[in-house]
């Protein structure tokens, strides 16, 4: 199908991963995936600043992280839109090797050298780095409309807080879908057929499965979505290094987590050899003065080898995890596996070969080998984008929420609202009513049910209620899920009909201030971002005109030297020369600019002399 769209209509699919992000763009009808500089089509969700105050995104952080350990975040997502003391930022606070602090609203801060930055603050980095990529792919082109993957098991704050990091990356974030929908939408794009398929997906951080029926006339339609955000291959590296740990310690009672550039060099080790175990039976750790010991500080080497039914030992609860997680959505969508069409593996995880046995075990049927696990996400995201903005496009998306929300009132319990598994968008109202005499004020939690546990969203306060007697004031709230999964509630008095002042305090998320600044912030970064970039293209041409000029310079001096005009020139051309070297120096970027034109002229007036008979 033959898509138009202008130039405003540019939007990207950004798969912001817990390892890696990815963008994507459709072309003519056409997905493609957009590579970095470096020509990779994933990069790092890493972000790190140097000892000189200067921001790495991607692979130039990751590259630098043993040295640099304690200011390179990595996993941001695994903290994005959660309160400080919950159970997994505890976690976090126990194993990654950067600082991280208490925000103002019972907030994560990152502390990088002396700043600190809130969480949606380093995805938006990320984001913004993953816009900077497809600018540079389609120079002259800006790019400020994006749908953005989430996991599909992400709750409401979740999904507000990667919003609000799309916010400060200065992008429009047009939608926000389940990375798991993205990745049927990838895999069904363009074909028709009808079919009832699965997606599992098993990523560095999250573990997601849904259960989608694609039909006719590009309709995709989510059944049933469950997962857990703290299921991923960051768990199973964690094994490997508890297995390391232990043995060193065994060894020689030295406990290495003490020391952060080791622990941190544990942590590549690790994810090194469980991807090279998907290929090989056996893999070996070297990590030769892994850390230095008493007071002749004697140097201790680590060395070990970890074979592959070693480390399926080491995880195999983790893949049982994942399979009960597929086991329980089968039922909520009231399914045999048998039923199941196909199965689309995605995530990096799903490589390893225990994970494809446990599936295909499962579901009773080979996974489809057709998608590529690191690239469907992004590729969903951006076909999204065009059929939101392009009318022609026939697509027709209906997700699901992967939580129960409801309320609760003072003394009551949980009370649900809208269920599990609920198509969205979806609204439902419920009827409150004071129960004290001449009661101005109702608290109300809004909560969403993970698993087990009630999320507190937020509460809100009806307030200015009318005196009457206890009962008589009845207000109708409305509760509302949007298409990005996100919640909000508005509020009437039946009896005025009057719409309810009400105050939502997001329990986690940032004001709009906070926000306003963060974007400031991240506007600045990106002039000089720009200037440096523009300095650096200036300064390679430079450097190879200025190599390409010197390399003539003996023969056309010899050419020349006996004319006064030969003279003459071979005299500018060290000016222009000498000029370039200044501007570079000095980083002047226009004049460097001017000069390179000057000297590029020079060389084509020295080819010219080089090539004449004479
Ligand atoms: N060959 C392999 N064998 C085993 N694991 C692998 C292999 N290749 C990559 N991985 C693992 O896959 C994970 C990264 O997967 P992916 O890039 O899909 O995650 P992500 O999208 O960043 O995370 P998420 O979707 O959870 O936010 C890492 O833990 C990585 O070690
Ligand atoms: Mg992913």
């Amino acid at each position: 199908m033959e898509v138009k769209s202008t130039m405003e209509d540019r939007v990207i699919g950004i798969d912001l991963g817990t390892t890696n992000s990815c963008v994507a763009i459709v072309d003519s009808g056409t997905p493609e995936v957009i590579p970095n500089r470096g020509g990779y089509k994933t990069t790092p969700s890493m972000v790190a600043i140097t000892e000189a105050g200067k921001r790495l995104v991607g692979h130039i952080a990751k590259r630098q992280a043993i040295t640099n350990a304690e200011n390179t975040v990595y996993t941001a997502k695994r903290l994005i839109g959660r309160k400080w003391d919950s159970g997994p930022v505890k976690n976090a606070r126990q194993t990654v090797s950067y600082e991280i602090v208490e925000g103002p609203h019972g907030d994560v801060r990152v502390q990088l050298r002396d700043q600190l930055y809130s969480v949606p603050e380093i995805s938006a980095m990320i984001l913004q780095e993953m816009k900077l990529v497809a600018e540079e792919y389609r120079p002259g082109e800006e790019i400020s409309k994006a749908v953005i993957t989430v996991p599909a098991y992400f709750n409401d704050s979740q999904r507000q807080a990667t919003k609000d990091a799309g916010q400060i990356a200065g992008l429009d974030v047009i939608r926000i879908i389940n990375e798991p929908t993205a990745a049927a939408l990838a895999y069904g794009y363009g074909k028709e057929m009808e079919r009832l398929i699965a997606v599992f997906d098993l990523g560095g951080g999250t573990f997601d499965i849904s259960i989608l029926e694609i039909g006719e006339g590009g309709v995709f339609k989510v059944m049933a979505t469950a997962g857990d955000t703290f299921l991923g291959g960051e768990d199973f590296d964690a094994r490997i290094i508890d297995w390391l740990v232990q043995g060193f310690q065994d060894q020689h009672d030295v406990d290495l987590r003490e020391d952060r550039m080791a622990l941190q060099r544990l942590k590549d080790a690790a994810e090194k050899a469980k991807c090279e175990l998907s290929g090989v039976g056996e893999a070996d750790i070297n990590l030769p003065f892994i850390i230095s010991v008493g007071r002749s500080n004697e140097a201790l080497h680590l060395q070990r080898t970890l074979g592959r039914e070693t480390l399926e030992s080491l995880v195999s609860d983790l893949v049982d995890r994942c399979v009960d997680i597929c086991r329980g959505t089968l039922t909520d969508a009231q399914l045999e596996a048998s039923e199941v069409e196909e199965v689309v593996l995605v995530g990096g995880m799903t490589r390893m070969p225990m994970v494809q046995t446990a599936v295909a075990e499962f579901f009773g049927r080979e996974p489809c080998k057709g998608v590529h696990p690191d690239e469907v996400v992004g590729i969903g995201a951006a076909i999204q984008g065009i059929a939101l903005v392009d009318e022609q496009e026939d697509l027709i998306l209906l997700d699901v929420t992967p939580h129960a929300l409801g309320v609760m009132t003072f003394g009551k319990n949980f009370e649900e609202l809208i269920g599990q598994n609920t198509t969205v968008p979806t609204s439902q109202t419920k009827i409150f009513t004071t129960s004290r005499d001449n009661q101005t004020a109702v608290k109300i939690l809004v909560m969403q049910r993970e698993s087990e546990d009630d999320v507190l969203l937020g509460e809100f306060i009806l307030t200015g209620l009318r005196s009457a007697p206890k009962g008589q004031i009845e207000i109708e709230v409305a509760f509302s899920i949007d298409s990005d999964g996100i919640v909000s509630v508005s509020a009437k008095d039946l009896e005025t009909g009057q719409e309810q002042s009400i105050q939502v305090t997001a329990s986690s998320g940032l004001t709009s201030e906070e926000i306003d600044q963060m974007m400031e912030d991240a506007q600045e970064y990106l002039v000089d971002r720009r200037e440096t970039d523009e300095f650096q293209a200036a300064q390679q041409r430079g450097e190879t005109l200025i190599a390409d000029v010197e390399k003539l310079f003996p023969e056309v001096e010899e050419i020349v030297a006996s004319s006064d005009f030969g003279r003459e020139a071979i005299g500018k051309a060290k000016g222009v020369l000498d000029k370039t070297r200044q501007a570079m120096e000095s980083k002047d970027v226009e004049a460097l600019k001017e000069h390179n034109e000057a000297l590029s002229r020079t060389l084509r007036m020295f080819k010219g002399v080089v090539s004449r008979p004479h």
